[in-house]
């Protein structure tokens, strides 16, 4: 591990150096070396290159692993022999709470973007469109991988936010929810199966829909019966639903998109329904507090014209479109998201 640092030069050395430490462990995540280490145990890394399929030069790839072992992800012992860890077990494929996914694309296209933070920030200007040739979505579109492993790191990521949202928010009067943005339809799946009496719409970008079923495919008869993917645009329009559910998208969007969307549900909403967004609330003004969402705010500014927002902004954000917030409530999940619910005003 690190050696704590004490002085104001360590600690800014250490922060500024943690764009190496992603890029270094998000390589060795897509060379798939957290896997290996698992199914065949500690090795080094000439049998890795040799006999396990990594395919990389051998010398460089030992440095990326004593680094990483450094920071606790591998063990590294006399014999130059790498092992898995806690850590490392979080980085492969078949972990419950993966964020395999989640770490190649950090180190991918998303680390493409974010050469672009300094143009952002003078100009005021997302910057997918100059690093990647075409807005993030579009370039989803253009590239089915990159779409699914989106929507893979977007779904592992979720466990839980999801969990949260099953604990504190009741279904059992619903009939009808809709899942808008819902990816591969994790959120709704889950919901759909705790109340049986309950169906699930899940609204994406038509070119998502087949991956997002290729994906469910293996769930159970009934619930597949009682979910329903549909593709379109929801600024265009959303389907008829009681509830309205919309985790990690308002905050990929600026202020009159939002209000388009939050006004889409406000006209489709079918009786006494609620709209829940599942997002982060930032402190006010003032308050230093750490919490992931400030800097998950500067993705959205790098990405997409989106950002992370205050109770304050939340409220103008709700009222414009016809809601007033009846809750807020935390989810403790990794990115610091909490659910807010509001009822038509
Ligand atoms: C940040 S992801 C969130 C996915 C999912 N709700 C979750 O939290 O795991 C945003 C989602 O919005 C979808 N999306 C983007 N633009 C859209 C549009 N105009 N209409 C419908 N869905 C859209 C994307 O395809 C993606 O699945």
């Amino acid at each position: 591990m690190q050696k704590e640092a004490t002085s104001p030069q360590e600690i800014v050395m250490q922060m500024v150096m943690g764009a190496w430490v992603s890029q270094t462990i998000s390589t060795v995540t897509r060379l798939n070396v957290p896997d290996a280490l698992k199914l065949h145990g500690p090795q080094t890394a000439i049998a890795l290159t040799q006999r396990y399929g990594i395919n990389a030069d051998p010398e460089f790839l030992q440095r990326v692993l004593r680094a990483c072992a450094s920071v606790g992800i591998f063990t590294e012992d006399a014999d130059g022999k790498f092992g898995p860890t806690v850590l490392s077990d979080v980085l492969t494929s078949d972990s419950t709470v993966s964020l395999k996914k989640l770490t190649e694309i950090f180190g991918g296209t998303w680390w493409r973007i974010w050469t672009g933070l300094f143009d952002a920030v003078r100009t005021g200007q997302p910057q997918a469109k100059a690093q990647l040739g075409m807005e993030y979505w579009d370039y989803c579109k253009a590239n089915p991988q990159e779409m699914e492993d989106f929507g893979e790191a977007m779904k592992s990521n979720s466990l839980s936010s999801l969990k949260a949202v099953l604990e504190q928010c009741d279904f059992s009067d619903v009939s009808q929810v809709a899942d808008i943005g819902g990816g591969f339809g994790h959120l709704a799946i889950e919901l759909v199966k705790k109340y049986d009496r309950l169906n699930g719409i899940v609204l994406d970008m038509p070119e998502l829909i087949p991956i997002a079923q290729k994906h469910v495919a293996n769930e159970d008869s009934d619930t597949i019966s009682r979910i329903k993917f549909i593709g379109g645009d929801m600024f265009e329009d959303v389907p008829p639903a009681n509830v309205y559910i919309m985790k990690h998208i308002i905050h990929d969007w600026d202020d009159t998109s939002c209000i388009k969307l939050l006004k889409n549900c406000h006209a489709r909403m079918e009786g006494n329904g609620r709209v829940i967004c599942v997002d982060a609330v930032l402190p006010p003004v003032g308050n230093t507090g750490s919490t992931p969402a400030k800097f998950l705010d500067i993705d959205m500014m790098v990405f997409i014209p989106g950002k992370e927002r205050t109770e304050e902004q939340w409220n103008a954000l709700y009222n414009a479109a016809g809601f007033k917030i009846v809750s807020i409530k935390p989810t403790h999940d990794n990115l610091g998201t909490s659910i807010v619910e509001g009822i038509k005003s």
